[in-house]
């Protein structure tokens, strides 16, 4: 009687805790309305494509284990679709968002709800258009926080900082991108660097905007940098403080102490700074990373750190104090990209595979298209050709009859093949003088076939054809672990016995060092379309892409589950 008593209280408590947990997982549910709204900068107004008339975006903030349901109204004159940079969207690829991958793109007038549930995941991520250009304006911070009572792994101060690097364009970067397909030469590159949607100081018409961020002395406090630039890897520094680092997008990481970092489009990387420096006014600034032979944007975007009792100057010329200027590194300045990037590790031992089924090697670089004829407007690349980009030589082109995700869903033929090589078709010493009979790629839309649960490692392998170059590659779908890397050819003989399997650092996105290759590893457990490219959007746009098909395993739980009724159609 009396144990039977016990063990129905003991039960009941488990019953209360159970309701509790499900009662702390939220639903959030928002309306994404994309419209054009006039925004100024650098002293001209353009009609931008915004979320809600607002730029950058709206801050999503929510907790591991919520739900959202996000129905994005297309008010704009694109076809656009928004993907949740980062988040996993277990068995659930219909809400991942790359238009012709997963779903066809949202028409002018209409509208589709994403719905999903953030399975496992906290910290820092972002949302974005994935709509040829349409990022350029169209981004948010996506922030997770841990669910209710669960700690974190360091002491997290009281305030957090979303602080979004982004690329302004003096134009609409619609026409910018027209204009770079119709030539085949390189895109413009941008006209400013943005920090929360602002320039800075440093740019005409700029100055009374500029973003300023008040601190209390002796206060820490977490910054959530979020590179959301479309083309350009950054340096990013404030003036006398140290940067600790404690996650990168979205995983934990030993701390660490830097004065700089550096972050490639689609990355992430949370950092704190306490305010123990005399009581002033700091710029934090960025600027380039460029590790390419390649014109850039070589202008600093700027916002001040404000220590609220900071001094003001007093009599004639009173007001603040000019700002202390970081030292930024040199924009080719790959030594400390690197040694930056290499001192990434995770927060923990890391289940890192190490029985290996699928061993691939792909080789990532721009390459070259010829004309029949040279002289032709369209073919205003180097001598006459027109810039394309590769992974083992596929360059990879959108279907346009329909998304990959829904033709594999339907058993639709024609649309993409299965027939992604594991290998690029010639071996060749891909960081050395490359014969320009290998500059030209194939274009196609190939796909990559993965059995459920296989245990995959990828080299990057990084060419030098056209230039050596960091590419920030980005797998949707998965997170997967940076074992190693290096510069020149990867030697599969002897640079696997110096992989960290560890506590390699966790990542969506990895740079290839330039000229050189970095290897990852993850297990195929997410069925599904997977999009993996280059997050450098004029990469992408000629072809630096290729998508994997992760098959459904046996169960149900393993499975792709059933679109939505409203997933848009082409
Ligand atoms: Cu953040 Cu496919 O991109």
């Amino acid at each position: 009687m009396e144990s039977s008593l016990r063990f129905s209280s003991l039960a009941f408590i488990a019953l209360l805790a159970y309701f509790a947990f499900l009662a702390s997982a939220e639903l959030h549910v928002r309306e994404f309305v994309i419209q054009p709204k006039p925004v100024k900068r650098l002293c001209r107004t353009h009609e931008s494509i915004t979320v809600n008339g607002q730029f950058p975006g709206p801050t999503l903030e929510v907790r591991n284990g919520d739900s959202l349901a996000i129905t994005v109204i297309n008010k704009a004159r694109y076809n656009i679709s928004i993907h949740w940079h980062g988040i996993r969207q277990l068995r659930n690829p219909w809400a991942d968002g790359p238009e012709y991958i997963t779903q066809c793109p949202i028409r002018p007038g209409q509208s589709y709800t994403y719905r999903f549930t953030i399975e496992d995941q906290e910290g820092t991520l972002w949302w974005h258009a994935h709509s040829r250009w349409l990022r350029a304006t169209v981004y948010g911070a996506l922030i997770i926080y841990p669910r209710l009572g669960s700690p974190y792994p360091f002491h997290m101060p009281k305030r957090d900082i979303p602080i979004l690097l982004g690329e302004w364009w003096d134009r609409n970067p619609m026409d910018v991108l027209r204009q770079a397909q119709f030539t085949g030469a390189a895109a413009n590159v941008s006209d400013a660097y943005t920090i929360n949607g602002q320039p800075g100081d440093l740019y005409r018409c700029s100055r009374s905007e500029t973003v300023r961020f008040p601190i209390f002395p002796g206060e820490t406090v977490q910054l959530r940098v979020i590179n959301a630039g479309l083309n350009q890897e950054l340096f990013f520094s404030v003036a006398n403080h140290q940067l600790t680092v404690v996650e990168t997008d979205s995983a934990y990481t030993k701390p660490f102490t830097t004065s700089v970092i550096m972050i490639g489009p689609g990355q992430t990387t949370n950092v704190l700074l306490t305010a123990n420096q005399r009581p002033g006014r700091y710029y934090m600034a960025a600027h380039a990373y460029n590790s390419a032979n390649a014109p850039f944007d070589n202008t600093t975007t700027t916002a001040i750190l404000e220590y609220v009792n900071a001094p003001t100057r007093r009599g004639r010329g009173r007001g603040q104090i000019a700002p202390v200027f970081p030292v930024l590194p040199g924009f080719n300045d790959t030594a400390t990209a690197t040694a930056f990037t290499n001192r990434l590790r995770y927060w923990k031992r890391a289940p890192v595979p190490l029985q290996i089924d699928e061993n691939l090697f792909f080789t990532v670089g721009l390459g070259l298209i010829n004309c029949s004829n040279p002289n032709s407007p369209r073919c205003q690349g180097p001598n006459g050709t027109r810039f394309a980009a590769s992974i083992n030589n596929q360059s990879f082109v959108l279907p346009r009859r329909n998304s990959i995700m829904q033709a594999y869903y339907q058993g639709m033929p024609g649309i993409f093949t299965t027939d992604f090589p594991p290998v690029p078709p010639v071996q060749f010493d891909y960081t050395g003088n490359v014969s320009r009979g290998l500059w030209q790629p194939v274009k196609g839309t190939k796909a990559y076939k993965l059995k459920y649960k296989a245990n995959v490692q990828i080299v990057l392998q990084d060419t030098s054809i056209v230039t050596p170059e960091n590419h920030p590659m980005h797998l949707h779908g998965y997170q997967f672990y940076v074992v190693g890397s290096g510069f020149g050819n990867f030697n599969p003989r002897t640079d696997p016995a110096r992989f960290n399997l560890f506590d390699p650092p966790e990542r969506n996105t990895i740079g290839t060092p330039p000229g050189g290759w970095v290897a990852v590893r993850f297990v195929a457990d997410n069925p599904g379309a997977w999009f993996m490219h280059c997050h450098i959007d004029s990469h992408l746009g000629w072809g630096l892409a290729m998508v994997f098909l992760v098959e459904n395993g046996r169960g149900q739980l393993q499975s792709v589950q059933a679109p939505p009724l409203d997933l848009p159609r082409c």
